[in-house]
């Protein structure tokens, strides 16, 4: 049985941050910023919201593009790192509930900023094995709560959003439209390049005793710089020659929106045409799980992905994990 990406929904919240405001935290500038980066501002969660509210409502304009009850589906697969609670419940479980999808299994997806990619291709198998018809995929982050805002080095870079799709088993009316391949990977050894070192089994956060800095996210940027561009450029090449297609044949490339340069080199490096990645980090800076969904959904309400299109994911980040999709759309 095939699978296809039925609809696409995305949320942001209200409040923007720009360059500018955060040059009152930190000793940074606009200038350094979008040069190193391309990003100018990124949206903020207020208070009240955690990361199963963003989903929530990436979530409801997915059904509602796809014209499905929420009962209708199977399984909710969410992927995030900064889940509303730390380890359990599940967020896909406080999604479930609220959206009412009262038939529907749901667990969450711990692959960083690949999580996306690895729902999308989790979906697909259980859509092609027949465990599941209609699967709702969500990569929904609130990384404003676990960075160190007196950090330059990696609080510039993050901001909060959701996108969700649905994946469907295909009938007659999705017509070509399937997720084709996927190609995940993880390389382990670089574990400690992007983490939260404290909190966790290994260093479990110490009453009087832990520094709430080692609670917050910490990177070896150059390291995951470095990573990221082979990642993103193998990724692209493996699923063309594994499907038999050249670049032509592709209309879309898709990256996980962490910085352009990261995109400028690997286009460079694998010699693509820059016209086919989109990006949108600009305005959102670096979403985690959540950029390539909400990418997806601007390409759609833009007129710029149709029905039938060749599309490339590709996410990279924490773990270390890479990987990307096929689909045509
Ligand atoms: O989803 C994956 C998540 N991670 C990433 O995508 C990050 C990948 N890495 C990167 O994108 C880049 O390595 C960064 C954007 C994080 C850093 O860019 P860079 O060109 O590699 O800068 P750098 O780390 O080599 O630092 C250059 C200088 C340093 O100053 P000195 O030592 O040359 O005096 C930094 O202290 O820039 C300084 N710097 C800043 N200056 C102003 C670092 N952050 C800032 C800042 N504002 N926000």
């Amino acid at each position: 049985m095939k699978a296809h990406v039925a609809s696409v929904g995305m949320y942001v919240p209200q409040r923007r941050m720009s360059n500018s405001e955060l040059t009152e935290l930190v000793d940074t500038s606009d200038e350094w910023i979008y040069s190193h980066t391309g990003i100018r501002c990124r949206h903020i969660a207020d208070d009240s919201e955690a990361a199963s509210d963003l989903a929530y409502h990436a979530s409801i304009q997915a059904l509602e593009q796809a014209s499905l009850e929420p009962a209708q589906i199977d399984l909710v697969l969410l992927a995030t790192s900064t889940p509303d609670y730390p380890g359990l419940p599940s967020t896909a479980s406080i999604v479930q509930d609220r959206i009412g999808a009262k038939k529907a299994g749901a667990m969450d997806i711990a692959a960083a900023c690949t999580g996306f990619v690895y729902g999308v291709e989790t979906a697909r198998a259980f859509v092609s094995s027949g465990a599941a018809r209609t699967v709702l995929v969500i990569g929904s982050e609130v990384y404003s709560r676990i960075l160190n805002w007196r950090d330059r080095d990696t609080c510039v870079l993050f901001g909060d959003g959701a996108g969700a799709v649905i994946v469907k088993r295909s009938d007659e009316e999705a017509g070509q439209s399937e997720v084709l391949d996927s190609f995940l990977r993880s390389r382990g050894s670089g574990a400690r390049t992007l983490l939260r070192p404290t909190g966790g089994s290994r260093t479990p956060f110490v009453p009087g005793e832990t520094e709430i800095e080692s609670t917050r996210l910490s990177m070896d940027g150059r390291r995951v710089y470095m990573f990221a561009v082979g990642a993103l450029t193998d990724v692209v090449n493996y699923l063309l020659e594994r499907n038999n297609l050249t670049i032509d044949q592709i209309d879309h490339i898709v990256p996980h929106q962490a910085n352009i340069r990261i995109i400028d080199a690997a286009c460079k490096r694998g010699r693509f045409p820059p016209e086919k990645f989109f990006t949108n980090l600009e305005e959102y800076a670096n979403t985690s799980a959540a950029s390539i969904p909400i990418a997806l959904h601007e390409m759609v309400e833009k007129g710029r992905l149709q029905r039938g299109d060749m599309v490339i994911t590709v996410g990279f980040g924490a773990g270390l994990t890479y990987g990307g999709n096929l689909i045509r759309w």
